[in-house]
């Protein structure tokens, strides 16, 4: 399956009428002619599947989900976790609201309020969900837009003398953000979930190379003293998040998108407050990143 520029690809499938439509020049396709309510057979789950790690982020729009179509779609591409955060769980324990909808005060979801800065799922655990998908049911008018990040190009297009440098390095990710995810701190608070993973990871089904540090949870580099850490982690912040790396998903109802916490990124945009945003989130178990 070839998809390349801006165009759109018809694709030999169960489907007749399946096509791949890049998002952006760097990441994302949205793929037309499938309902999620159907039969997902073997040929085109793996479509999607080649699409998904040739793009990184798939998404399908229009769709009318139950929680069970979601869970059943999140199946073909891996066993989804269990969420440990209970109050955010709804009927299946894979599945998690994110929302700043509130009930007796508190919020129905995570994640509630504004802005985001970037970050992979669960890179403070020893091992990540390889996947995590949202679903769209209410969305604000303005802002709440989800930005991805293509991590391999953002290697890839490294300076020689930054790769030599990162090369074999391990940093330390943690966990803290539940109120605040636009400060970026360099300590690990006392308590909060933490572990170190390789700066740069191989993924384990294309053998590509991708960036594996974030702004909003990497706090340093190991066995670098602090200073040259911080530098090192700027200067990999800044290239990472360059525009020409990312796409910008301006949320429908009826959208589910899929992205590959392995070699992407993502960010959010900050929304009123005065605005309902409230999404079905379920995360796919990944590897340990190597
Ligand atoms: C997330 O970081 O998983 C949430 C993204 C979003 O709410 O758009």
């Amino acid at each position: 399956m070839e998809t390349t520029g801006s165009a759109a690809t018809p694709v030999r499938s169960p489907t007749p009428t399946l096509t791949v439509r890049p998002l952006s020049p760097a990441i994302g396709a949205e793929i037309i002619g499938v309902d999620l309510r159907d039969d997902i057979d073997d040929l085109l789950a793996q479509v999607m599947l080649d699409a998904w790690h040739q793009h990184l982020v798939i998404l399908l729009r229009d769709q009318k989900l139950s929680e069970d179509d979601q869970v059943r779609f999140a199946e073909r591409f891996g066993p989804p976790a269990k969420i440990h955060t209970q109050q955010f769980v709804r009927s299946h324990p894979a599945v998690m609201l994110i929302s700043n909808i509130r009930e007796d005060g508190k919020p129905i979801g995570a994640l509630p309020d504004g802005e985001m800065q970037f970050h992979t799922d669960q890179c403070h655990q020893k091992i990540p969900a390889k996947a995590s998908m949202l679903y769209a049911i209410e969305v604000p008018s303005v802002g709440g837009n989800t930005l991805f990040a293509n991590a391999y190009l953002a290697y890839e297009t490294l300076p020689a003398d930054i790769k030599r440098r990162i090369a074999g390095r391990k940093a330390l990710n943690a966990y803290d953000y539940d109120t605040a995810a636009t400060i970026r701190k360099s300590e690990v608070p006392p308590g909060a979930p933490c572990y170190a993973h390789p700066v740069v990871r191989t993924h384990p089904a294309t053998g590509r190379k991708a960036l594996y540090v974030n702004r909003l949870m990497t706090r340093r580099i190991e066995e670098l003293d602090p200073a040259e850490s911080e530098e090192l982690l700027t200067f990999l912040f800044n290239h990472q998040e360059q525009p020409r790396f990312i796409y910008e998903h301006l949320w429908r109802p009826g959208d589910i998108l899929m992205w590959d916490n392995r070699c992407t990124l993502h960010a959010r945009t900050d929304f009123s407050a005065g605005e309902r945003r409230l999404l079905r989130r379920i995360t796919i178990l990944g590897e340990k990143p190597v």
